[in-house]
């Protein structure tokens, strides 16, 4: 292999991601993790995409269901962050959550800063994940500054004075 898994690794650890809870709906089945590999992908129509690990049980939802929300965090929800990122207790993370239900049924979590409720409309095999593709059915911005996940750790974002 030209790169090492660790080696990856610690390239991708370079990177700042915002942190967000992909969740999805199958009937009266609903799951949702953690990523940080999501992405706008075009404006017309109005697509973005999310990677899943193919052992994520989350993925086995949005293939059963054809639809996910991306619920981008706020600054300082650490915690929620990694509650859906645990393997412990993993079916109960929505407990005591507050959600709402757009166009898909996909919850989205009226505490995030941005939900986009999306149908997917493409699905690619990536390696050890699918990249999912989804057009936004329907955005809440509620506003707010994101969670950064970088080399590890969440941060804020450090606004300098120009
Ligand atoms: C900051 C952070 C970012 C993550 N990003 C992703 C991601 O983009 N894609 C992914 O498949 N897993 C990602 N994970 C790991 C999943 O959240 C974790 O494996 C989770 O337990 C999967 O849950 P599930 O199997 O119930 O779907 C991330 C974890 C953390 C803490």
């Amino acid at each position: 292999m030209a790169i090492s898994a660790d080696e990856f690794k610690a390239a991708l650890a370079t990177r700042a991601g915002a942190v967000a809870i992909v969740t999805a709906r199958a009937g009266e089945q609903v799951h949702g993790m953690t990523v940080t590999d999501w992405a706008g992908v075009s404006v017309d129509p109005p697509l973005v995409l999310v990677c899943t690990d193919k052992s994520s049980n989350t993925l086995e939802v949005i293939e059963k269901g054809q639809c996910f929300a991306i619920n981008v965090l706020a600054r300082g929800q650490d915690a929620l962050s990694n509650k859906f990122a645990s393997k412990k207790d993993e079916w109960t993370r929505f407990d005591g959550l507050d959600v709402e239900q757009g166009p898909t049924g996909a919850p989205l979590i009226t505490q995030a800063i941005t939900s986009l409720d999306c149908r997917v409309v493409g699905a690619h095999d990536a390696g050890d994940h699918w990249i999912y593709v989804g057009e936004i059915q329907y955005a809440a911005l509620r506003g707010g500054e994101p969670l950064v996940y970088c080399g590890g750790a969440y941060r804020g974002l450090a606004v300098e004075d120009a």
